[in-house]
């Protein structure tokens, strides 16, 4: 199958990073969000993002002009029906996200390959209130996407072997890395990524050490690029709680247990880097440590 017009439904954080490389990576992209307020902001953002690639030298002024020349914005389902790839990228929630698949799957041709970017539902919770659970998948992007050079391609026990080889040729065309896995709660990186996180909140808990040198001892002394409390403000904390919980009503083991402390901050409000507060205080420039 050809993969010729993408059409990504929702036009935030990540849905906007997968319509930018999507749109770079030479493919049609129609991006639909609720209202024009929405689709503008997802516009500046990957506007943004390639004035940045241009500016560095990565990307020619030429290429971004026609990335954006390929990029189209909507607010009317319909006009994803054309599309020969969906990759929905809305919140996570189920209802909402069966509701966009019941609707799609009457609108799309038979032949067209559904995909959702949830990083904590199963696939197979969303497949089965369409016609095709053979063509569709997970194609599971990290932020920030135009960035994270990895994809999870997630098969569930309905995928068939065509459109799985064509989301992992896309993924490629991309200029990104796929990796298969199966519909299991974490697929593969939030499995592990997510004890660890909450690992760290845990130890904020302990008093182990402050949140600066929690996060100095695994970005020094581990070189990862971000330490895990920073991570857990970039990521969300609202997202990173609800993974956790889902996992946890997966497995039942007391690592994936979301941590007290980290309730009662998403309770407050606080979901980190995009609320401005979370175990750092983005309203001051650099970022304060919150006090807790
Ligand atoms: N578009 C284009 N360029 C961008 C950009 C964007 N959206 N965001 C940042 N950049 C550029 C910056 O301008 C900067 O360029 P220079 O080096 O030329 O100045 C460069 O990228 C590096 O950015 P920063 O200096 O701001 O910060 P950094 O060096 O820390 O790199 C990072 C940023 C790539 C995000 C890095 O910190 C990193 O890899 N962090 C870990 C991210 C991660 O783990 N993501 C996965 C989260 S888990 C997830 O997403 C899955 C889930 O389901 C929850």
């Amino acid at each position: 199958m050809t993969i010729r017009t993408v059409g990504v439904l929702g036009c935030g954080l990540m849905g906007s990073g997968i319509a930018q490389v999507s749109a770079v990576a030479g493919y049609d992209v129609i991006v639909r969000d609720l209202d024009q307020g929405l689709l503008a902001r997802g516009r500046a953002a990957i506007e943004g993002s390639l004035a940045k690639f241009v500016e560095k030298g990565k990307l020619e002024a030429a290429a971004r002009d026609a990335a954006l020349r390929r990029l189209r914005s909507t607010t009317a389902l319909e006009e994803l029906q054309g599309c020969d790839l969906i990759i929905e990228a809305v919140t996570e929630d189920l209802e909402l996200k069966t509701k966009l698949w019941t609707s799609l799957d009457q609108l799309c041709p038979e032949e067209a390959l559904f995909a959702s970017n949830t990083s904590s539902l199963s696939i197979i919770s969303m497949a089965r209130v369409t016609k095709r659970p053979d063509r569709f998948l997970g194609l599971h992007f990290f932020n920030p996407v135009p960035l994270m050079p990895l994809v999870e391609v997630v098969r569930t026990v309905a995928t068939a072997p065509e459109p799985l080889a064509a989301a992992m040729d896309f993924v490629g065309r991309l200029g990104k890395q796929p990796i298969a896995a199966k519909d299991s709660a974490g697929f593969i990186v939030n499995l592990l990524l997510i004890p660890y996180l909450l690992d760290a909140v845990r130890a904020v808990e302990r008093g182990v050490a402050s949140v600066p040198d929690i996060d100095a001892g695994m970005k020094l002394g581990c070189g990862h690029p971000m330490g895990p409390l920073t991570l857990l403000d970039f990521v969300g904390l609202d997202t990173s709680l609800k993974v956790g919980e889902i996992l946890y009503e997966e497995f039942r083991e007391p690592r994936y247990a979301p941590p007290p402390l980290l309730k009662r901050m998403v309770l407050a409000g606080w979901f980190g880097k995009k609320s401005g507060k979370g175990f750092y205080d983005y309203s001051v420039d650099p970022p304060g440590v919150t006090p807790l």
